[in-house]
Formats: structure tokens, C-alpha cells, sequence
């Protein structure tokens, strides 16, 4: 047991002030009694990896240093809503775990206790220029910067903020997720003006589709009798898919799209929603979809990454019907991709854009195939990770 008698000191001096000025206020004890209780949680939960005084440095080695919360400056918001957020979902494709499991209330009161740790806020809320999400899932749709050095601006751009606040952002002329954001939704500098000025995604970047540049999301592949092939290499058609509505129904919001072929002629509706999604092994996203399979041929579902991604490990979850496929991209990063499907077999190939879910329709299957796409984005991988991934429920 590693002792550690400098926090204890600095502990027992702060606290006889604090009782005084308790008693001065009328305070009653038990105001005292949640400061300590969160502190304590604190040191169980986060002293590790940010440090008993909150100052970064803990015991854990990281790659990727932890945040400092005696300086403020929280690139995931600094309201306690936010804080309260990156602590339940924690922080994609970052050491930053979910604490979900902990209650809601002790999460409310770590965000606290990490906020006491900074300087004082300037808590003046004049900004009539943010739009925050509660509740409900929110729509915006306006002219979106670039998302990445490689990605374009987008004319059409669809920011959907839920209320974990992740930022789902897509272009709406070609429907496709361009990436995922976590922190604060969007600022225009004008929300009154009519086509107005450009939005602002206010969070972070914590995942890409395709480097933010995605091809066509759905295209089609080869004729009935290219049954079991898992050759990528076939022709594809790219399908064009149109956005006609957007439907908010509490924290989700659904996207439905019209796929069109090459030749014009319609395959169907496509419906699309998203969401936060994380474990105490690592933190993501979930995409759920409703695709028109055609009568023969197949579909297939780009899934993100770009061409050449390595295969690191397939693995089913019998319990949750999910088959997870452990994928390491060209850049490094890896991506944990657990497949649901409202029937038959998840099939992964190699497409000429990079890895896609090839789907096929049975023999009589007639309604939308039901497809949840889980990104989880570990912040590192090693073999023994893929009992964690199988383990740590989702939430
Ligand atoms: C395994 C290490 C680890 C543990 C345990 C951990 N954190 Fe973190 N935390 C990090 C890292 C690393 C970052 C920075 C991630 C980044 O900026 O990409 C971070 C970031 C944060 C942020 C976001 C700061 C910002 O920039 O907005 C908050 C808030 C936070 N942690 C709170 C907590 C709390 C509260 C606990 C305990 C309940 C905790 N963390 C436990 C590693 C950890």
C-alpha cells in the first residue's frame, strides 16, 4: 500500500476552514458530509489517471496525458451539465472511461468536485449564439466548415445533437455521417436570418468516417449467383441516397432517405438514427439502420474506414446476438464494430473504399433489414482487450 501523506495534510486544513464558514453560513453539516463523499469518490475512481489533486498527474502511465482540472480549460465543456456528461460517457478514443455504472448522483456530484477544482468560472450565460440540447435530440441544418483537413465545406450540412452530447454531423445532399463530435452542439452567429450564417459545431472531433471525405454510403454488388463470395473486388454500384425527412422523437433522432440507382430507378427508403453508446472498456457510438435489400445481388454498408484496415479479431457475443469486428485502419486507430442484425449473418468484406457490411436478402424477405452498427473507440488494443470488449456490458 503506497502511502501518501501530503493530500491528507493539505485535506485536514482545508477542511477546518470550510466547517467555520459553514457555521457562519448556517450551513447544515451534511453540505460537508456530500464534499467529502464526492472527494472520496474522486480518489477511488479518477485520482489515477487525473491525479489526487486534480492536476493530471496520477499514478496510471498514460499515452495520452489526462486533463489537468486546476487550470479550467475543458476542451469537453466546462458547464457541470457537460462535465456530468464526460464522466457517464466518457471520452471517445481516450483512456476516459464511462462511469455510468456509478449513480446518477455521485456523477452529478464528481462534476461538481471537478469544477471545484479550477479556477473560478465566469458562469455569465449571455451567449444567445449557442444551441445546447437537453432532452430531446436536436436538428440543424445549414453551410458546415470543412470537418477535417481532407474534407470539404458542405452546403447541406445536418448537425444532429442528442442528449449525451454527442454531434452527429452528416451531409444532407448525399446523406452520409461525415464524423462524430462529443462536447457543446453549435453556434451561429445568427439563428433569426433565413438561410443564414455558417454553423459552428462547437464539440470535438472524436471520430471520422473516411477521413471526413466518405464515399457513397450503400452501393450495390453482383447478381443472384455470387452466393458465400467474400471476393471485395466486384463492381459497385454506388446508390444515391436523397434525405426526405427528419422525425425527433425524444433524445433520438431518425433520418429517412430515398436509395437511388445509378439508373434512377428506386430501391427503397432508408432510415437512420444515432447514438451515444459506451462501456467501461471504452466509449462510441451506435448507428441503427433500416436498409431495402435488393432481390438479388447484395448491399453493402460502408463502414467508415478507409481501404487496407486490419482485421484484428472477429468475435461473437452470443448473449446479445452481436458479432464484433476488431479493426485496426490504415492510421493506426482501432475501431471495435459490434453487428446486430435483425437477421441472418453479418458479413465483412474488403470493398474497393474500405471495409463494408455485405447484406443479402433471404428468400422472402420483404421488410427493411433491421442493421445496429456499436463503434467503440479503445484508446489502445492488445489481445487481452477482447475480454473487455465481450464483458463490460453496454449502455
Ligand atoms: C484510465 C484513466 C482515467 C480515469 C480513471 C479517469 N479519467 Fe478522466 N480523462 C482521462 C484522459 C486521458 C482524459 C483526456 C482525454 C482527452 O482529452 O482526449 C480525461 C478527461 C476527462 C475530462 C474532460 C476534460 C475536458 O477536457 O473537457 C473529465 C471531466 C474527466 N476526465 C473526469 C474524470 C472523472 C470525474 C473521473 C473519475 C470518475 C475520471 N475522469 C477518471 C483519463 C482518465
Amino acid at each position: 500500500m503506497p502511502e501518501h501523506p501530503a493530500p491528507r495534510r493539505r485535506r485536514a486544513l482545508r477542511a477546518a476552514p470550510a466547517v467555520a464558514l459553514l457555521a457562519l453560513l448556517g450551513a447544515t453539516p451534511c453540505a460537508h458530509a456530500d464534499d467529502d463523499a464526492a472527494r472520496a469518490a474522486f480518489l477511488l475512481n479518477c485520482a489515477r489517471c487525473h491525479g489526487e489533486t486534480g492536476d493530471g498527474h496520477g499514478t496510471e502511465t498514460l499515452d495520452r496525458p489526462a486533463r489537468s482540472f486546476r487550470d479550467g480549460g475543458f476542451s469537453f465543456g466546462n458547464t457541470a451539465e457537460a462535465v456530468f456528461r464526460t464522466i457517464s460517457h466518457g471520452i471517445p478514443g481516450s483512456p476516459m472511461p464511462s462511469f455510468e455504472a456509478l449513480s446518477e448522483s455521485d456523477r452529478r456530484a464528481l462534476a461538481g468536485y471537478v469544477l471545484s477544482l479550477g479556477p473560478p468560472r465566469a458562469e455569465a450565460s449571455d451567449e444567445q449564439t449557442e444551441l445546447r440540447v437537453a432532452e430531446r435530440a436536436v436538428v440543424v441544418r445549414g453551410l458546415l466548415p470543412p470537418i477535417s483537413a481532407a474534407a470539404s465545406e458542405q452546403p447541406r450540412g445536418l448537425l444532429v445533437g442528442t442528449p449525451d452530447g454527442l454531434t452527429f454531423e452528416y451531409r444532407a445532399d448525399e446523406l452520409s455521417l461525415l464524423g462524430v463530435r462529443f462536447g457543446a452542439f453549435v453556434r451561429r452567429t445568427d439563428w433569426t436570418g433565413r438561410g443564414g450564417t455558417p454553423l459552428e459545431p462547437l464539440g470535438k472531433v472524436v471520430a471520422l468516417m473516411h477521413a471526413g471525405a466518405p464515399p457513397a454510403s450503400f452501393s450495390l454488388v453482383g447478381g443472384p449467383s455470387s452466393k458465400g463470395t467474400r471476393d471485395g473486388s466486384r463492381l459497385e454500384l454506388p446508390l444515391h441516397c436523397e434525405l426526405v425527412a427528419t422525425r425527433v422523437n425524444g433524445a433520438t433522432c431518425t433520418l429517412s432517405g430515398t436509395l437511388v440507382r445509378p439508373d434512377g430507378s428506386r430501391l427503397g427508403t432508408l432510415e437512420e438514427s444515432a447514438g451515444a453508446i459506451s462501456s467501461a472498456f471504452a466509449s462510441g457510438f451506435v448507428r441503427r439502420l433500416g436498409v431495402p435489400l435488393p432481390p438479388d445481388g447484395a448491399l453493402r454498408v460502408d463502414l467508415g474506414l478507409e481501404p487496407g484496415a486490419e482485421t484484428l479479431a472477429t468475435t461473437e457475443d452470443a448473449v446479445a446476438r452481436r458479432t464484433w469486428f476488431v479493426l485496426r485502419a490504415t492510421d493506426g486507430e482501432v475501431r471495435c464494430l459490434g453487428v446486430t442484425l435483425s437477421s441472418g449473418e453479418p458479413v465483412l468484406v474488403d470493398g474497393p473504399h474500405g471495409p463494408a457490411l455485405e447484406l443479402r436478402a433471404l428468400p422472402g424477405e420483404l421488410l427493411p433489414r433491421g442493421v445496429e452498427i456499436v463503434t467503440l473507440l479503445p484508446a489502445h488494443w492488445t489481445d487481452d482487450d477482447l475480454h473487455a470488449l465481450l464483458d463490460e456490458p453496454l449502455r
